[in-house]
């Protein structure tokens, strides 16, 4: 019988949120990516589940540095950040964090609530929003004018539906 492992790391819930949905729908309990990789024994299918911050995914580079121990694996990568879905976007943050390794990108859109971050993710998402509101919207890439219009706000867009691709990916 196939099985799957979920793994996630999330700051502030929303990546926690889909994790959880995904072992739901695959019949394991999600577990948080400390700093080494667990034992995945026998399971043949692997989803890591990430939240987006600046650009970058932290657990990708773990997942870098034990590739052979994935080999033979089916692993898939969920990405959750605030901004819409942008496949270009997606596109180079997978060339920039994986190292060449051919591992597909799926995308959800998580959660933004300024009053929830620490003060180090306050200050820098505020210097962010400065330096994006100087731009012409002409200049602004999707990720940018979402950043602009959630400013001081407290938004919540995860939904199941995100993972749907996802799990039919692994169905298939
Ligand atoms: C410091 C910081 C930087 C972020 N940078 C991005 C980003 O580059 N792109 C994006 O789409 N979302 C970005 N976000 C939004 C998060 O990806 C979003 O809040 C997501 O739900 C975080 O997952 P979590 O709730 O599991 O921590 C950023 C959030 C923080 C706090």
């Amino acid at each position: 019988m196939k099985k799957a492992a979920v793994l996630y790391r999330s700051k502030y819930g929303a990546t926690r949120k889909y994790a959880l949905w995904l072992g739901e729908a695959l019949g394991c309990q999600a577990q948080e990516l400390g700093r080494t990789l667990p034992e995945l024994g026998d399971c043949d299918r692997v989803v890591y589940a990430g939240g987006i911050y600046a650009g970058g995914v932290p657990g990708l580079s773990l997942l870098r540095e034990n590739r052979e121990k994935l080999a033979g694996k089916r692993l898939v990568v969920l990405c959750v950040g605030a901004s819409p879905y942008d496949g270009k976007a997606l596109k180079a943050l997978g060339e920039r964090s994986l190292g060449g390794m051919e591992v597909p990108l799926f995308y959800a859109r998580g959660a933004w609530d300024e009053s929830r971050m620490d003060w180090k993710d306050r200050t820098l998402c505020r210097l962010l929003q400065k330096a994006v509101a100087r731009k012409s919207p002409a200049e602004c890439e999707p990720w940018m004018a979402a950043l602009l219009e959630s400013a001081g706000q407290a938004r919540d867009w995860t939904d199941r539906a995100w993972l749907e691709p996802l799990l039919a990916y692994l169905e298939a």
